[in-house]
């Protein structure tokens, strides 16, 4: 891919979401929030692909995943009024589908357009398949770490937010009532990343987002993850009690833990 490509991609994608435009400001406020979201990934993923030392190429192909990794939001928006994937399509297959529709990576070689077209399938996924080949398998690490670190933020700020202040399309329609069972933080302490299946409520659902720290691929992303401190802003929303400081505890003690790992063989891509 050269830099042409990547800036065709990108002025194809600032006009195409522009036909989505809704006139009334509730509605385009989700889609915007959609949009900024993008371009802090896009930010998030450029900034762990320098962390990891990638190619120039393996740069423009994390960029154009970030760039249409959530393309589908729009269309799931425009046609069920919600971001919920139960309720309406899988988002992730949503923006393939737009990719096709419209053949926008058509000017790339079949591998590049292969490895963005799964790096975008499974960027939603709760696990990857294993088996994947090195180039497909870093591409979908990425766009997945990149995306977590922005989502984070996102729901740190939404839950810091007073209540009448806050987006109603970013909770999943769960239960406002404050528990959070042993059970969810039995399973945060198995130390994998959790299932939406299992919820109740919001604060189980906040639970959930700090196990996606056991999902996290690269060193690069464990430092935003430091800096940030989304973990611990979301944690601080929750109600106190010693089971959910040893759940921050071990939380982040794994986040020291993988900040100190070097990369195999000096390089993070082999
Ligand atoms: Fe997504």
């Amino acid at each position: 891919m050269n830099d042409e490509q990547l800036q065709f991609f990108q002025n194809w994608f600032r006009h195409h979401i522009l036909t989505f435009r809704e006139p009334d400001p509730l509605h385009q406020r989700s889609l915007d929030m959609k949009e900024e979201h993008t371009f802090r990934v896009c930010a998030a993923s450029a900034r762990i692909g320098a962390g990891l030392g990638l190619s120039e190429n393996d740069h423009r192909i994390a960029a154009v995943t970030a760039l249409f990794h959530d393309l589908g939001r729009f269309p799931q928006y425009q046609k069920y009024r919600t971001f919920r994937d139960p309720d309406s399509e899988n988002h992730a297959k949503l923006s393939l589908w737009e990719l096709n529709r419209y053949h926008v990576l058509q000017t790339l070689g079949v591998a590049e357009r292969q490895i963005i077209r799964r790096a975008i399938f499974f960027h939603n996924r709760l696990r990857i398949p294993e088996h994947l080949d090195p180039p497909t398998l870093l591409h979908c690490r990425l766009i997945r770490d990149a995306d977590k670190v922005d989502i984070l933020q996102i729901m740190a700020g939404h839950f810091q937010m007073e209540e009448s202040r806050r987006n109603p399309v970013i909770t999943l329609g769960l239960g406002t009532d404050t528990l959070v069972r042993d059970e969810v933080f039995r399973l945060l302490f198995e130390g994998r990343a959790m299932s939406y299946a299992k919820l109740k409520t919001t604060n189980e659902f906040k639970v959930l987002q700090m196990s996606w720290v056991f999902d996290i691929n690269f060193q690069p992303t464990f430092a935003i993850l430091k800096e940030r401190n989304d973990i611990g802003k979301l944690a601080a929303t929750l109600p106190d009690s010693p089971l959910l400081r040893k759940a921050l505890d071990f939380v982040n003690g794994y986040i020291e833990k993988h900040l100190k790992d070097q990369p195999k063989n000096g390089s993070w891509t082999e």
